[in-house]
């Protein structure tokens, strides 16, 4: 794809090899267009947003919220209803700390899946600890797919809350978020969608999923680190509580009390991460301009092209092994003989980058019953060629790991 020169990291070489990079459900790469547009805010516009009244702060304050805007037209959602957190990680914690911990009580459940990322449990268990909530995990089904017909059984009246993923970030599976969001809306039971690996590769509506908040994190989508967004709908951002106190979030601060600044200031206490969210806007406009049916045509064929290969090699485990219609870029494997770990790194080595581990996915891990995979994670950037040089590379690394 003729993209990939708007990639200024994918000529870069690792010890003499040409960059594969084949890691990005960990982190996109950025387009030029985004990295020229971080260098000239602190060029040309920064300063401090919502605070003084100067013309160098309402230009920034303008290009900040011109970006809230964006993300609210790309999720069809209203201006105010887009939080800017710092990743998906800060967003989950945040809606647990405040809308659950306040609506929530000791007994009510939260339903999550096996599948679920390391941010999608750990602030529940806090919860848990400190309120006394239950959990229940939802489980996969054999191809990797979180199974709807367990879930119409889990979904009793003591389910309060919902937290799920959109997609696997270890078996690619793309989940039916949508009829899970469906039926919980039909019991009333609020929601929240960890669109994370799923944002860069499908378009989401947050009214026509009906999902009461979705999280994900801009470096995931060709945008910069350090951004993370939360949608909330209006009337429960409204009525929840403050997340962290301080400058901006407030509207009056007396000696014994305050009161809170309307949302989304609400929530975005201290300075915020102004360049970083400007700089986004680019990264929005990048994506819309390739248009999600080219995306999702070059994945494919990327996609099934990678699955077929790796289908040829005998000393492969696939988990998550069958693609269906519904898959992201995404194939986690073992090699016999050699650990995920030692793949990954004689890979680096010749340039080719991948990640291995538990993905930030134990209790999948632990569910699959391996203690590490290696994950190749594709983009619309990558080559046919570029699989076929992971290929040959497996192929000699089985060589030396043989017995
Ligand atoms: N959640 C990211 C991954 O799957 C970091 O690699």
């Amino acid at each position: 794809m003729s993209v990939r020169k708007n990639f200024p990291i994918l000529k870069t070489k690792i010890n003499g090899h040409d960059l594969v990079y084949f890691d990005n459900a960990a982190t996109t790469q950025k387009p030029q267009a985004m990295i020229d547009a971080l260098s000239e805010f602190y060029q040309k516009y920064n300063a401090n947003v919502h605070r003084s009244l100067n013309p160098l702060a309402d230009l920034a304050t303008q290009k900040y919220e011109k970006t809230r805007q964006a993300v609210a037209d790309f999720l069809s959602a209203q201006k105010n209803e887009i939080i800017f957190t710092r990743n998906t990680t800060e967003g989950i914690n945040l809606v647990a700390k405040t809308f659950a911990r306040s609506f929530l009580k000791s007994g009510d459940v939260v339903l999550l899946s096996v599948a679920e990322h390391h941010s999608n449990i750990v602030p529940w268990l806090q919860l848990k600890k400190e309120i006394g909530i239950e959990l229940a995990y939802l489980p996969i089904d054999k191809n990797g797919y979180l199974d709807i017909e367990q879930f119409k059984i889990m979904l009793t009246d003591k389910v309060k809350f919902i937290s799920i993923q959109a997609a696997s970030n270890v078996l690619g599976s793309i989940h039916d978020y949508q009829t899970i969001l469906k039926l919980a809306k039909a019991k009333n039971i609020t929601t929240l969608l960890d669109a994370a690996q799923i944002v860069s590769h499908v378009g989401l509506d947050v009214k026509e999923l009906a999902c009461d908040f979705l999280v994900f994190s801009a470096h995931k989508m060709f945008g910069p680190t350090g951004v993370g967004v939360i949608y909330g709908r209006k009337e429960l951002l409204q009525m929840m509580p403050a997340f962290l106190g301080g400058g901006d979030m407030i509207e009056q601060v007396l000696k014994d009390n305050f009161t809170t600044n309307a949302i989304p200031h609400k929530f975005e206490a201290g300075t915020p991460n102004i360049a970083d969210v400007v700089a986004f806007q680019s990264s929005l406009e990048f994506l819309q301009n390739l248009t999600w049916e080219n995306i999702q045509k070059e994945e494919k064929e990327l996609t099934d092209y990678l699955w077929q290969e790796m289908q040829k090699l005998d000393f492969i485990d696939i988990y998550g092994k069958n693609l269906l219609n519904k898959h992201l870029p995404i194939i986690s494997f073992n090699l016999k003989n050699a650990h995920a770990h030692d793949v990954a790194e004689i890979l680096g080595e010749q340039g080719i980058i991948v990640r291995a581990g538990q993905h930030c996915t134990q209790v999948l891990h632990d569910t699959l019953g391996v203690s590490a995979t290696v994950r190749a994670s594709l983009a619309f950037y990558n080559t046919k060629k570029e699989i076929d040089i992971l290929i040959k590379a497996l192929k000699e690394i089985y060589q030396k790991f043989k017995v």
